[in-house]
């Protein structure tokens, strides 16, 4: 079983193949994810409305996190484990580092932040301290409230200048990914040209180094009943589970997902 590590992820960018990266939060599904070929699973504080029933991330605590990092390190066979901080555990470079060591002593491989070029200090102390740091940039579920909804970020030229600029100053701190959510194609193919490491997207067009889903959302299932544009259920003509995975890895691997209609335009 190939073992996903922070140098085989950069070597995957090098090589031009593209990362598959699913949400995961217990060992059933991290077992079948990772036996089906995905690279990265994310832990992500998704888990308070897919597994939780709130209306958003933010009740999201570490302990929840750390809960469910553990379950999908029980069941992991070689994929790389993403942990999200969740909203105000990284409020303070103190909180950052504390609720990250949780996370990693859970069984995390890297963390992930939300944010923007603010994240830069926090990013340099958790990677000089051995902590690996996905930055999540553009739709930042957490600052639901800042935006004003969820909505494509990066669309007016001074949003998307900016963004660039934050990639590169947070790849220069340190970050080992960026994962950039619902920004325009065009500009998350410039992000992905302007730094080194792999950037992930998901509603970002498919020039990025990877993709991410929901995995709920990919099986289909909802609770509001509202899909979001940048997803397509997998579990459409397939026999089980596995096989829907296995479907996403094979459509992430040959870039027919996303298709131009899961991606948004400037
Ligand atoms: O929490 C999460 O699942 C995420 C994905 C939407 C990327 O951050």
């Amino acid at each position: 079983m190939p073992v996903t590590t922070v140098t085989s992820l950069q070597a995957l960018k090098l090589k031009g193949e593209k990362i598959t990266m699913l949400t995961c939060y217990d060992a059933t599904f991290a077992h079948t994810a990772s036996t089906a070929g995905v690279e990265v699973l994310l832990v992500g504080d998704s888990l308070g409305m897919v597994l939780q029933g709130h209306d958003s991330t933010l009740p999201v605590s570490t302990a929840d996190m750390a809960y469910h990092v553990a379950c999908v390190k029980r069941g992991n066979q070689g994929a790389l484990i993403v942990a999200d901080l969740p909203f105000m555990a990284n409020a303070t470079v103190e909180h950052t580092l504390l609720n990250s060591a949780a996370l990693m002593q859970a069984g995390a491989h890297m963390v992930k932040v939300e944010g923007a070029a603010w994240l830069a200090d926090s990013i340099r102390h958790l990677t000089d301290r051995g902590i690996p740091v996905c930055a999540h940039m553009g739709l930042t579920p957490q600052t639901v409230n800042v935006m004003g909804g969820y909505k494509v970020q990066g669309r007016l030229e001074a949003q998307a200048r900016q963004m660039r600029a934050d990639a590169i100053t947070l790849e220069q701190a340190g970050a080992a990914m960026i994962l950039l959510e619902c920004v325009p194609a065009e500009l998350a193919e410039e992000i992905t040209h302007a730094v080194k490491i792999p950037v992930i997207g998901i509603g970002a067009g498919n020039a990025t180094d990877g993709q991410v889903l929901v995995l709920h959302d990919m099986l289909g299932l909802s609770i509001s009943g509202r899909v979001p544009k940048f997803v397509r259920n997998f579990m459409i003509g397939q026999p089980d589970i596995q096989s829907a995975i296995q479907a996403y890895v094979s459509a992430v691997k040959d870039t027919s997902f996303p298709a131009p209609e899961h991606g948004f335009s400037a």
